[in-house]
Parts: structure tokens; sequence; C-alpha cells
């Protein structure tokens, strides 16, 4: 599925404003205004506010497994699939640690939707500490060429370029006195390490 695509289903699946546009060098662009739709259902501090899971849903639709990483207390109605948590109270699939993740069988996922802490002071209200977003992006090369990494955060993470391409920069916008994010796409590329040595 092209990045045209997404966005038309995008645009028919959730009804928003076509904000998402293909810019000249191949990438998207765009913002999300989330307007009246900012509340956390959930209310746990710093979860996702409504209506983000469904666009990102309405994105990629044609994705089957889902991981949510960092997924707190994640509105698994409203994007289903597997999660993973450093906290075991709300019972991820998987409790391990975004900067190794270890017991995840990564190639299992085509989607990973990543929220991270923030900052150490975001990091103090999970009783966790800040995590080093390079390692993290190091633990999902392990996805399979293909994968997309949702990533939504304040920071671009540190990645290495022949393993991701960023494929879309999403401003988002919550609501006066909230901070920016910014929703970066990125793709899992064929790395060097999967080019089959010749025979
Ligand atoms: C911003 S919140 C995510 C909230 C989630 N998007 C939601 O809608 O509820 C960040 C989450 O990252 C978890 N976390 C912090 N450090 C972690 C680590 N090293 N590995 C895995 N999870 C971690 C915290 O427990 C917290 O639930």
């Amino acid at each position: 599925m092209d990045w045209p695509m997404r966005i038309d289903n995008y645009v028919a699946e959730t009804g928003f404003p076509r904000s998402l546009f293909m810019g000249e060098d191949g990438r998207v662009v765009g913002t999300w205004i989330m307007g009246n739709n900012y509340r956390v259902k959930s209310a746990y501090y710093g979860g996702y506010p409504a209506g983000y899971l469904r666009r990102v849903r309405a994105l990629f639709p044609d994705k089957r497994h889902v991981l949510h990483l960092f997924s707190g207390k994640v509105d698994l109605a409203a994007f289903s699939g597997d999660t993973v948590d450093i906290n075991a109270q709300f019972n991820p699939t998987y409790i391990d640690d975004a900067q190794t993740l270890e017991r995840v069988p990564l190639g299992n996922y085509d989607l990973v939707l990543a929220d991270p802490p923030y900052s150490v002071e975001d990091a103090e209200r999970y009783q966790t500490t800040m995590v080093k977003r390079n390692s993290v992006m190091r633990a999902l090369q392990r996805l399979s060429p293909g994968a997309h990494v949702v990533w939504l955060d304040q920071v671009l993470p540190m990645y290495r370029k022949d393993f991701f391409a960023i494929e879309a920069v999403i401003g988002m916008v919550k609501s006066t006195n909230h901070r920016f994010r910014v929703v970066t796409v990125f793709r899992r590329q064929l790395g060097e390490e999967d080019v089959p040595l010749p025979v």
C-alpha cells in the first residue's frame, strides 16, 4: 500500500480534513489538530489523546500484527494489538524493557506504535528512568523489513539510516497549554545484515 492510498483511507475512514500531503521529496508531511478530541480516555498520565489511535489505524488498514510499545493503559478497543511495558500493573502481553526487547518476538509484528516518556520528569511519573531512545531504535532493528514504527515524541530518536527510513512527519497539536508533539513514521529497510550472502 503506498502513501497516497494511506492518506485517502485516512480521510475516508476518519472523516477528518485532509491534512497530510506528499512532499516533493516523497515524504508525507502534515499536522493533526486534535481539537475537542484531545482528552485521554483512561486518564493515565501521558496516555494517547482520544482520536490518536483512530487516526493511526486509518493510515495502516493493511497491518495485521500490531505492537504497542510503552503501552501504559492504551485503548485496545480503539486499536487492538499486543502490548509491551516495563510496568506490570496494566498486564501487558510482554513485561519488558523497550531498550532491549529481549522477550518480544519482533519479527512477528508489522506495525509498532511507540509512546515513550518525553523527559526525566515524565519518566518519574511512571517510576522509571528515562529511556535511551537510540537503544530502543537499535532493538527495533530486529523488525522485519517493511515493518513500520510510529513514534510519538518531542524528539526525533537517533536511528541508523541503513535500517530505517523516515516516511512521514506529522506535527500534533493537542490543545492550549499542552506540549507540541511529532509523529515520526519509520519504515524498516533492508539492512546490510538482511542481504543474503552470495553463494
Ligand atoms: C507516555 S506513557 C504511554 C501511555 C500510553 N500511550 C497510553 O495511551 O496509555 C509511557 C509508558 O512507558 C512505560 N515505560 C517507561 N520506561 C520504559 C521502558 N524502559 N521500557 C518499557 N516501557 C517503559 C511507562 O511505564 C509508561 O506506561
